[in-house]
């Protein structure tokens, strides 16, 4: 096995950057795997037909020739005893020309062979018992060579030893790491090389430890044919975002696209956040049987070029959650793509098509030379700082943005309006209202002598004066702005102006010791280096639990705040089926509105065996405050209406930072 190390330096806003860890690297999934699977259509009754039929719908459909090519038949393929001689079989009521002969067929048509097992003592969807490969991973990864199959889905159910082998533990006394490991060194000893999809369910933080032994990783529970699995998924994928890369992908399990439990914007939406966190696309759909075909509209969102090109994109890393306004329904993920494009998804959660806006700030940039709008289908040039356009309920606007400049950087070209000796700056974009911004203003050549500029802002009405000294090439002032995309600033000079750039204040940090608790809320101390940068936080928010403190600013108006958050615990069993994987937090400023937040999972170790059990990882997320008025105000972290959601505590509170 070769082994190669990769670091990068993560990207996401909120997100600390990760160290790669070790990976498999046999030249397999340079690009995350895409295929078909039985199982979200079929569940574990599949047969050689609709194996054999979807097989030549993928080539039929074009959609092989597009990537699709691993298919892998479910659980439902195998029996409860093993051969005299210890090896696995099929069934062969079921698969009645066997499964080396199913490997021909597919490899005929052009595709892969994938088969499912599982690393307990029986498959998932037993009874009807079917055998497992626990204890017999040498033997079953010899059996799948000599049927020459190109890639292993390996699941996790009956597999505690400790608690005698129930369906689903997610809390076993062991980690699952040493069974998948069992089986990915049993497939290296193979004379062919065989991809291993690891299906752990997210169970004990994969990324740290499966990357080494697989090509692809579950984040965590299974997919529902229900349109709230998509929120609770990508909310357990947040903070896992950080660990994809050539060789090694997150998967947020496989697709619903086709299999008609979706509008067709919740596919649209669905298949572009799979894309661009780098899942494998693995089709779930029945896309021709005996019964029925895939609907032509499924089909083409299965087929959008783009998005399968952002998927398979070279630099291989995952869009991150950048901003969730989650009393506005909407939120924004962004990554990086080859050949410095970037790309964008703004989730509709409501379910009426509306017009939403895209703050380019918000994912780090202030100009696009051109922005593809791909559910949209249409392009725009020249887009500075924001990019609306019309979403449909439920749906994504899915964006691909080239020739981008960074965010605070205005040229003259492209942002100013020149008009005598007055340069007016349009589209100035501010997260937060502070009168603490930073202005540097960048002269096109060096000035001979000194020189006037005098310095206005919409957000004031008074201008600033001051002399730019002989020989200078740029000057920094400090300057007021008011959050929104629409601040001016007017600069009056002779000299000559290239561009201007502005940076927000770092704000003042007020960590959660520093608040009087009152109700339910209690404070903890967390483990050395955890619950960063605190060490505490404060635990049992609730309607009636609250944390609160006083903040001076020199500014009334509306705030950004970040807030950090630990909501680790309720992962996996607690959030099975219906639940979120999230919690909400509400801040509420001088006794004003409460505004909320639902933030997504925070955990970044095992939840059962690392240090403080995940529970200590602090995440962070911003949002928009409103009704703070210069000097004092009172800020209350709490939980209002809590009661009324799907669980009455909020996130654990380490600490926030207030941008004055
Ligand atoms: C395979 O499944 C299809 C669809 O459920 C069914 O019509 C067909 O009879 C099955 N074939 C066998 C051999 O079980
Ligand atoms: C094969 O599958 C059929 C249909 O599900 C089932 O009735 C039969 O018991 C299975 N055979 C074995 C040996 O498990
Ligand atoms: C299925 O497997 C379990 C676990 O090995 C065993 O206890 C049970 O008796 C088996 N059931 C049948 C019908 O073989
Ligand atoms: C790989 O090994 C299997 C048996 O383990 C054998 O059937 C097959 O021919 C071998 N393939 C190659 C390419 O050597
Ligand atoms: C892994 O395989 C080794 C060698 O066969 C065995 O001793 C060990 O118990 C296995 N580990 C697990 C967790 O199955
Ligand atoms: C969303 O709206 C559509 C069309 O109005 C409706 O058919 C669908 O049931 C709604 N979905 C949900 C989850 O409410
Ligand atoms: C990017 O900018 C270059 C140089 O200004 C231009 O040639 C190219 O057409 C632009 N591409 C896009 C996609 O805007
Ligand atoms: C403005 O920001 C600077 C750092 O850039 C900081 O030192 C100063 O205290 C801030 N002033 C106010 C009034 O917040
Ligand atoms: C500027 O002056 C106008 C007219 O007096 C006033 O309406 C406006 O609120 C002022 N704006 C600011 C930002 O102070
Ligand atoms: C603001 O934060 C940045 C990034 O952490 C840091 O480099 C800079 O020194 C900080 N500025 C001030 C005035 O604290
Ligand atoms: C937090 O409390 C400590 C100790 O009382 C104090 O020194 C510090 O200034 C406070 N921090 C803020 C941001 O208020
Ligand atoms: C967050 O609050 C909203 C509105 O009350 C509620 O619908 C949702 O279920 C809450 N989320 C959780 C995880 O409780």
């Amino acid at each position: 096995m070769l082994l190669r190390f990769l670091l990068y330096a993560a990207v996401g806003s909120a997100v600390s950057s990760a160290t790669l860890m070790p990976r498999l690297d046999n030249g397999l999934a340079l690009t995350p795997q895409m295929g078909w699977n039985t199982y979200n259509h079929y569940s574990c009754s599949p047969n050689e037909s609709i194996v054999h039929s979807n097989a030549q719908a993928l080539v039929d459909l074009g959609l092989s020739s597009l990537g699709y090519r691993y298919v892998t038949t479910d659980c439902g393929w195998t029996v409860a005893d093993r051969l005299p001689d210890g090896s696995l079989t099929w069934n062969d009521t079921l698969f009645p020309q066997g499964f080396p002969a199913m490997g021909e067929y597919l490899h005929d048509l052009g595709l892969l062979f994938g088969v499912y097992q599982d690393s307990g003592i029986l498959l998932c969807g037993s009874p009807p018992n079917e055998t497992g490969s626990l204890y017999h991973e040498a033997q079953d990864a010899e059996t799948f060579a000599s049927w020459n199959i190109d890639s292993l889905k390996y699941d996790n159910c009956y597999s505690d030893a400790a608690t005698d082998y129930p369906n689903v533990n997610y809390a076993p006394s062991t980690s699952p790491e040493p069974r998948f490991a069992n089986m990915s060194h049993a497939l290296l000893q193979q004379n062919k090389t065989i991809l291993f999809q690891i299906c752990e369910w997210g169970i004990s933080f994969p990324a740290h430890w499966a990357p080494s032994i697989g090509h692809s990783w579950r984040i965590g529970n299974d997919i529902i044919p229900d349109w709230r699995t998509i929120f609770r998924i990508i909310n357990q994928a947040a903070p896992q975002t950080d660990f994809a890369g050539p060789g090694q992908w997150p998967d947020l399990d496989m697709l619903e696209v086709g299999n008609n439990v979706f509008s067709l914007s919740e596919e649209e939406t669905h298949f572009s956040l799979w894309a661009i966190l780098k899942s494998p696309l693995i089709i779930g759909a029945a896309l021709k049987d005996e019964l029925t075909a895939i609907n032509d509209a499924s089909l083409g969102v299965l087929k959008q070029t783009d998005v399968i090109a952002y998927n398979q994109d070279s630099l291989g890393k995952s869009a991150s959650l950048h901003r969730r306004w989650t009393e506005g329904g909407y939120e924004v993920w962004s990554g990086p793509l080859s050949n410095d494009r970037t790309v964008a998804a703004v989730i509709n959660w409501h379910n009426e098509s509306r017009d939403l806006t895209l703050d380019l700030p918000d994912i780090g940039l202030q100009h696009a030379g051109t922005v593809k709008n791909i559910w949209g289908e249409s392009t725009a040039q020249d887009v500075r700082t924001s990019y609306t356009a019309t979403v449909a309920g439920h749906g994504t606007m899915l964006l691909e943005l080239q020739n981008t400049t960074e965010a605070g950087v205005y040229s003259t070209a492209k942002f100013g309006n020149l008009s005598g000796q007055t340069t007016t700056f349009g589209q100035i974009y501010a997260v937060t209202t502070s009168s603490n911004y930073t202005l540097t203003i960048y002269f096109s050549e060096t000035s001979s002598s000194t020189a006037k500029i005098t310095i206005g802002s919409s957000a004031s009405n008074s201008t600033i004066a001051t002399q730019v000294p002989a020989s200078s090439a740029s000057i920094s002032a400090k300057i007021p702005l008011t959050a929104g995309s629409s601040n001016t600033i007017t600069l009056d000079t002779s000299l000559s102006i290239d561009a201007i750039h502005i940076t927000a204040p770092n704000g003042t940090y007020y960590p959660c010791t520093n608040f009087t608790l009152a109700g339910s809320s209690t404070l903890t101390t967390c483990g050395t280096g955890y619950c960063q940068p605190v060490g505490s936080k404060i635990g049992y928010i609730s309607p009636s639990g609250t944390a609160q403190t006083t903040v001076s600013v020199t500014t009334s108006g509306s705030k950004y705040l970040e807030i950090d958050y630990i909501n680790n615990e309720i992962a996996f069993d607690s959030s099975w089926g219906w639940g979120s994987n999230s919690r909400n937090l509400t801040v509420t400023v001088n006794d004003e509105d409460p505004v909320r937040i639902e933030v997504p999972l925070s955990g970044r170790h095992s939840e059962l065996f690392g240090p403080g059990l995940g529970w200590w990882d602090t995440a962070t997320l911003g949002l928009l405050t409103t009704g703070w008025k210069e000097g004092s105000n009172e800020v209350v972290i709490g939980n209002v209406g809590g009661d009324e959601g799907f669980q009455s505590y909020g996130a654990d509170f380490v600490g926030v930072r207030v941008l004055d």
